[in-house]
């Protein structure tokens, strides 16, 4: 049987819709429309993507875009400066810097430099920790969107033995914690896990977070598994591709995330949500 297909392109469009609207509201009552800063440094391909899809999506949204893009030689010096003036221009709401930064600049200088307030990434040890302490603020925007995509589609999480591939600060790590706060049983699995595929063979729901091509082969899926792949890897021949060997894994999981078309959509419509918040919290 051939799995159903988890629509985030469709739920990110509804959220989407759902912000606009609140963002006219507000704006009909006299308030400030949202502003999100997007620093890019230096020029790398995937994130020159990302950052455009962000600046579609705001402007879209109805919220102000000051985004800015830094050659690949600004000093982190001049980084830092420009977040401190970020911080403290009331119209801006949110500020991310698009990771990687090139390797002069300390990634977690830069994170904990950004006003937790305005830290829409939830990147920031202070937002990490209010997730953990189950008292969520700023949730990171991939885990967190696709704990709505599950909820919007109907998926129960509670009781479920849930399996991680991937520990990072930006996918695994805050999706350990998400599927814990909603009382999953976690394991999380990196590059020193021994028997990578028992263990996913055991999950009742996979999230694949790595970064390498078809890295899970869709054979080690657990019949019935609901399976969510985060990774968007672009192969030599221009094909995009999964973390997950999707083909395979469709005809096992009873859910599965399209790449692209999946998980993608939700993280940039979650970006907005949280910049969203940061502008109308009082
Ligand atoms: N690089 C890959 N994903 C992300 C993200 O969600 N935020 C930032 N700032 N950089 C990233």
């Amino acid at each position: 049987m051939s799995a159903q297909i988890l629509d985030g392109k469709a739920i990110a469009a509804e959220l989407r819709d759902s912000i606009r609207q609140e963002v006219d509201n507000q704006v009909s009552q006299g308030n400030a429309r949202p502003g999100l800063a997007v620093i890019l440094v230096g020029e790398d391909p995937a994130s020159q993507v990302y950052v455009r899809n962000k600046k579609i999506a705001c402007e879209k949204a109805g919220f102000n875009d000051v985004s800015e893009v830094l050659p690949a030689d600004t000093s982190e010096e001049d980084v830092l400066a420009l977040i401190d003036k970020l911080n403290a221009d009331e119209t801006v709401h949110g500020i991310i810097v698009q990771l990687p930064a090139p390797d002069h600049i300390d990634p977690e200088k830069i994170i904990e430099r950004i006003d937790p307030k305005k830290d829409v990434d939830g990147f920031h040890p202070y937002n990490v920790g209010r997730l953990a302490t189950r008292m969520p603020t700023m949730a990171p925007c991939t885990p967190h969107g696709v704990m709505t995509m599950l909820a919007k589609t109907g998926i129960p999480i509670r009781g479920l033995d849930a399996v991680v591939v991937g520990a990072s600060n930006i996918v695994g790590v805050p999706q350990l914690l998400e599927l814990l706060n909603e009382r999953a049983t976690v394991t999380v699995c990196h590059s020193a896990t021994k028997n990578l595929a028992e263990k996913v063979g055991q999950a009742d729901l996979v999230v694949v977070g790595v970064g390498i091509p078809e890295m899970v082969k869709g054979d080690w899926i657990k019949p019935g598994a609901i399976v969510i792949d985060v990774g968007i890897n672009r192969m030599d021949d221009g094909r995009l591709v999964g973390d997950v060997e999707y083909d395979v894994a469709k005809e096992r999981a009873s859910w599965i995330t399209p790449v692209p078309g999946g998980v993608g959509p939700m993280t940039i419509a979650t970006l907005l949500e949280n910049t969203m918040k940061a502008a109308y919290r009082k």
